[in-house]
């Protein structure tokens, strides 16, 4: 379907959970979000909110967190949002604390494609930044990820005066391994609020200086907003989401569910609908088209683009892992 302004809106990011196994600086300062079982969507809720969304032309679903490894069965949820039948494409957005073990059971059910998410490989900083001392854990499992085949996105969000030096260890892992690195500009979000965010044009630059015939390689790779650089002899490519240097809100394709199902329109505002209120009301029959409703209005009337630069103006007060990622 196309909103207001004429994008089209194909793409659904799905929370099963604000919980996470880490303890992120700027996604989760203060411990675990305490939101009782029963407020969370079941499975099959969320099965029949993505049947509704395929109604409206939203075919590509992303599943997401807090951390969505932590809820229990989430492979089968990849399974039946497969299962669906307009669904192009169901993939995953993991810290990869418990990713190994548990790819196996996500290929079996088809998930087509992982990112992890990785600020350094420094096991100091890495306890520093997550509370936990995971780093070799989600190496092994960004090396097994590729191994298996399935297509693997690092995420890297890099802070000024933290791990900037994280960026050359980090692209160097596109050198060896057959994955995308990508570095996301921090957004003023949940705590992203009180950081500084470094500018994705100065790295880009940085990697052109020690990259020499490093090329912008306009192949998509994803439905995301990144865009990516072949380097050469590099196994993988290295990706840049410039949220504030390089707003692509005009491509903007998406809509979030959050745990909770409340249809958020757009990362920086509060806006949305509340399809919990709908999925637990009435007669299955009914509610289809009531669902469906209630998505293509949410959808279609999406804000034209984000106010990162006008903090006054953002209404988003829920961090991260609550809006999933
Ligand atoms: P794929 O490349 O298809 O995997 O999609 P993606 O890039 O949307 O996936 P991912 O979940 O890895 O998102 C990476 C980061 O992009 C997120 O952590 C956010 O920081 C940022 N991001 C994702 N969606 C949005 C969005 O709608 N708006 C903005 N401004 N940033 C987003
Ligand atoms: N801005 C940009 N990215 C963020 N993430 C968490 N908070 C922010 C923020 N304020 C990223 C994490 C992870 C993904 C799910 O969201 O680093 O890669
Ligand atoms: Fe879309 Fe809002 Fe993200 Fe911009 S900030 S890309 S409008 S969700």
């Amino acid at each position: 379907m196309r909103d207001r302004f004429g994008r089209t809106i194909n793409y659904m990011r799905i929370s099963v959970t604000d919980r996470c196994n880490l303890r992120c600086r700027y996604c989760m300062p203060d411990g675990i979000t305490k939101c009782a079982m029963q407020e969370i969507l079941t499975y099959e809720e969320i099965v029949e909110i993505a049947q509704a969304a395929e109604d409206c032309g939203i075919t590509r679903f992303k599943i997401t967190g807090g951390e969505p490894l932590v809820r229990m069965g989430v492979e089968t949820l990849v399974r039946a949002l497969k299962d669906l039948p307009l669904t192009e494409q169901v993939t995953m957005t993991t810290n990869g604390v418990l990713l190994e073990e548990k790819l196996p059971a996500l290929m079996e059910a088809g998930l087509d494609a992982v990112n992890i998410s990785l600020d350094t490989t420094d096991r100091e900083k890495y306890r520093q930044i997550t509370g936990r001392d995971c780093l070799q854990q989600v190496l092994s499992a960004i090396r097994a990820s590729a191994e298996a085949g399935i297509r693997t996105k690092i995420n890297a969000v890099l802070i000024p005066g933290c791990n900037e030096d994280s960026f050359l260890p980090l692209v160097q892992m596109g050198s060896e391994l057959p994955v995308d690195v990508r570095f996301i500009e921090l957004m003023p979000i949940g705590e992203g609020r009180s950081g500084r965010e470094m500018d994705n044009r100065a790295l880009i630059d940085r990697l052109n200086t020690l990259y020499p015939g490093t090329t912008p390689d306009p192949e998509p790779r994803g439905n995301g907003p990144a865009v990516y650089y072949a380097v050469p002899g590099f196994a993988g490519r290295i990706g840049f989401i410039s949220a504030i240097h390089g707003k692509f809100c005009d491509s903007c394709n998406r809509v979030r569910l959050t745990s909770t199902g409340f249809l958020k329109q757009c990362l920086c505002f509060e806006d949305g609908a509340d399809l919990r209120a709908i999925v637990r009301s009435g007669e299955e029959t009914g509610r289809r088209s009531l669902l469906t409703e209630a998505i293509r209005s949410a959808a279609s009337n999406k804000p034209e683009a984000h106010s990162f630069d006008r903090p006054e103006l953002i209404t988003e007060k829920h961090r991260m892992s609550g809006i999933g990622g």
